[in-house]
């Protein structure tokens, strides 16, 4: 199935995810046989306008393990040339005369679909402000498919700052295309999910439900999927973040009330809302779900350089 930018979640139909996990799967296999070289001769740039550790990387592994080269710039508001004023537009321009495909992160909602407008190779959006990140809510979905074996009739608690939380929103979007799905958005009120998103959810008949107390949620789910309080969102509105920090934390306490087959899963990084006495659960499946990056990154990597 044809594959060109990744932009939003939106985009991937039920037979495309499942062509991308059937390729991610054979990625596994390729990376324990030590990667390939079917793709050498091609060059990924990363250009990073916001911090990452997961994601920049986990591309450029991918794109390592399957023969082909990166270039990279980490800190694009500082050492590209944006910082002499280049147009967004401009830059893309350019360097679609340099590499086969373009991973970028942006500070700006909507940066990934301007980039895509005017580049002839493959933009991937590794997460736009408070837009989305679907890359990532593709891995959280491989994710939950591998450890529960379904997506249909799950129970999902999504938990903490759903307002500025970008993974969030695309792996709603995702999960709104299965069958039976019950989705639990939890979060104190100032970060309560943006009322697009629960548009969607009632355009699409999905069951949600928006709670206060995360201990009435939790027994009844199959994934706690936690997220950071991200403090770089309030800008100077530093009180309202201190007063949602700490208001959920997934600790022993909290693994006790959690059904025995259920799993807790985290985009990270994580700050203190998940102890780390938890992660020796077996319940324990962010770090797992990092791994998965590189597979599903792998996949999307093959599928849009073809
Ligand atoms: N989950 C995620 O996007 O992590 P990074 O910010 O480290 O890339």
């Amino acid at each position: 199935m044809k594959l060109h930018h990744v932009i939003e979640s939106q985009q991937f139909s039920l037979p495309l995810l499942e062509e991308l996990f059937e390729t991610a799967r054979r990625m596994e296999q390729v990376v324990a046989r030590g990667g390939t070289k079917d793709y050498s001769g091609r060059i990924m740039a990363s250009l990073f306008y916001e911090p990452s550790t997961r994601t920049r990387f986990s591309f450029e592994s991918a794109m390592i393990r399957l023969g082909g080269r990166c270039i990279s710039t980490e800190n694009a508001r500082e050492f590209s040339s944006v910082s002499k004023g280049e147009t967004l537009e401009d830059s893309i321009r350019v360097i679609n005369g340099y590499v086969d495909v373009i991973v970028m992160r942006h500070n700006e909602v909507g940066a990934a679909k301007r980039a895509a407008a005017v580049s002839d190779i493959p933009v991937i959006n590794a997460g736009d402000g408070i837009g989305q990140h679907p890359t990532q809510a593709l891995l959280d979905l491989y994710t939950i498919r591998k450890q529960l074996g379904n997506i249909d009739g799950l129970k999902i608690a999504m938990v903490g700052d759903l307002a500025q939380g970008r993974t969030v929103r695309s792996l709603t979007y995702l999960l709104s295309k299965f069958e039976r799905v019950k989705i639990y958005f939890v979060a104190p009120e100032m970060l309560k999910m943006k009322e697009d998103i629960l548009a969607h959810l009632n355009e699409h008949n999905v069951w949600y439900t928006e709670e206060t107390d995360l201990t009435r949620v939790v027994p009844e789910v199959d994934v706690v999927y936690q997220t950071r309080i991200q403090k770089e969102r309030f800008g100077d509105r530093l009180q309202d973040y201190e007063k949602s920090r700490g208001i959920y934390i997934i600790d022993r306490n909290i693994l006790s009330l959690m059904k025995n087959k259920a799993i807790v899963m985290h985009p990270l990084p994580r700050v203190d809302e998940i102890t780390i006495e938890v992660d020796s659960d077996p319940r324990a499946a962010y770090f797992d779900q990092a791994r998965n990056g590189v597979f599903i990154r792998m996949a999307l990597l093959a599928m849009v350089l073809g």
